[in-house]
């Protein structure tokens, strides 16, 4: 279904929010858990598109999770070899994440899969995991590197030592997953360290796996252990308020209980560089995680580079991010960012575009761009189909002198349902209307 948002100036942000479960647990909560012994419990699941989408598959691989209450799962785990499989595709939706970490857990089954997604999904690279899966022994078919995946079961899978070209957390992580059902031990080492839920996670459900940034070490044919999982609220959703919270003149917001694994925070760090004005608040621990509450007040920004170091622990963020830019005195530069070109879009130019309609000048680079901050006006802007330059252009047009019209945002629902009434609360303005022509 197609829908559009009106977005416009609205009030300062006030009061206190708390955003949806964060996504990249949310997935590996029900995955891990469908191939451990026992019944796990899941708290604080993100109901979105792509976890559900997770959650349907591991269904349709004969496991039973039940829903006793939103955001809520219980999990019935059939071991690490109980997993059925089915003549009918797996939908990983919109999910890079979903399938990717799918493909390294098929790849040691006895049976075989295919791993289809919608259209966005179905252009994203799967060399980056299948190359190194196939080193393991796995036998997958891709479609000139692309979706649908053919996963042929039965292939022994035998462990590796893997220097990945990328910092991709979902590389290492289909390695890792892969690792699971390999003879031996399987050692991942990334370029920069990348967010470590798989770890963490894997480590907790009982896992011979040892870890430290940039590397980790796991022993094939565990026994998994049901574990409960206590899922923090995402950062990539609380950024959008974060940034909202500090462009807004007059705001100063709570967001409650943000999940703080520094892998993740990296906008925190460059927002600060920029002169935002946010303080980290009783900092505690949620499910293993750092959780903390973050108080935002409006703060003017000035242009910065951003450091490279930074990006991959913010590069969900960038979007956000090139809204802060948009905003604040002086060019922003970012650059060491190309991966952004195959995220759910190609984020560099969706942003640019968006930008320039609105009347700010943004100068596209391969592997990034530079943002001259400016006044925002009105204008009919496209979120490209991905969830995360909808909510960054509605953010921008809170600054913007006129209407903001926003095409194509039914996308949010796969990481933020209910943004729109969240953010209503809060004080933006964010009107869904039905596409014109
Ligand atoms: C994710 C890893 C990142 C991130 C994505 C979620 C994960 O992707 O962009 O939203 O859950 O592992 P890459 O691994 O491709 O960087």
């Amino acid at each position: 279904m197609s829908l559009d948002w009106i977005a416009s100036a609205g009030a300062p942000l006030r009061g206190r929010v708390r955003v949806p479960g964060d996504k990249s647990i949310s997935h590996r909560a029900v995955m891990f858990a469908a191939i451990a012994e026992g019944t796990s419990r899941v708290t604080g699941f993100l109901e979105g598109e792509d976890t559900r989408a997770t959650a349907r598959v591991f269904a349709q691989l004969g496991v039973r999770i039940d829903a006793p209450a939103a955001s809520e799962r219980i999990v019935h785990g059939v071991g690490l070899d109980g997993l059925r499989g089915s003549t009918e595709p797996l939908d990983c939706g919109n999910a890079g994440t979903g399938m990717r970490l799918l493909a390294g857990l098929l790849a040691g089954q006895r049976f075989d899969s295919v791993l289809v997604g919608d259209e966005s999904l179905s252009k994203r690279p799967m060399r980056r995991v299948t190359e190194p899966l196939s080193r393991m022994g796995a036998r997958i078919d891709t479609h000139d590197g692309l979706p649908p995946l053919r996963i042929h079961g039965s292939a022994p899978l035998q462990g590796i030592d893997y220097a990945s070209p990328v910092a991709s957390a979902q590389v290492k992580s289909a390695v890792l997953l892969a690792g699971l059902y390999a003879d031996g031990s399987t050692r991942v080492v990334e370029p920069h360290p990348t967010r470590d839920y798989t770890e963490r996670m894997l480590h907790a459900f009982g896992a011979h796996i040892d870890f430290a940034p940039g590397e980790a070490v796991i022993t094939g044919r565990p026994t998994l252990r049901a574990t409960d999982v206590d899922v923090p609220a995402d950062f990539s959703s609380a950024a959008f308020f974060i940034v909202a919270a500090t462009i807004v003149p007059g705001s100063d917001l709570l967001i409650e209980a943000v999940g703080m694994n520094p892998r993740r925070t990296g906008l925190l760090d460059a927002l600060r560089l920029m002169g935002a004005d946010i303080t980290v608040e009783s900092p505690r621990e949620q499910g293993g995680e750092p959780v903390a509450d973050l108080r935002v007040r409006a703060a003017r920004l000035r242009g910065i580079e951003v450091p490279a170091a930074l990006v991959p622990d913010m590069i969900d963020e960038f979007p956000a991010l090139f809204a802060a830019a948009a905003c604040a005195e002086g060019a922003t530069t970012v650059s060491g960012a190309a991966e952004l070109r195959v995220k759910e879009s190609d984020r560099i130019a969706a942003m640019a575009a968006g930008l320039r309609t609105l009347g700010i000048a943004v100068g596209e680079r391969p592997d990034g761009a530079v943002i001259e901050g400016g006044n925002a006006r009105g204008g009919d802007v496209d979120s490209h189909g991905d969830h995360r330059i909808a909510m960054s252009l509605a953010v921008l047009a809170q600054r913007a002198s006129g209407d903001v019209r926003i095409r194509d945002v039914a996308n949010v629902a796969t990481s933020f349902p209910g943004f729109i009434e969240l953010a209503g609360d809060a004080g933006l303005r964010i009107e869904s209307v039905s596409p014109t022509a």
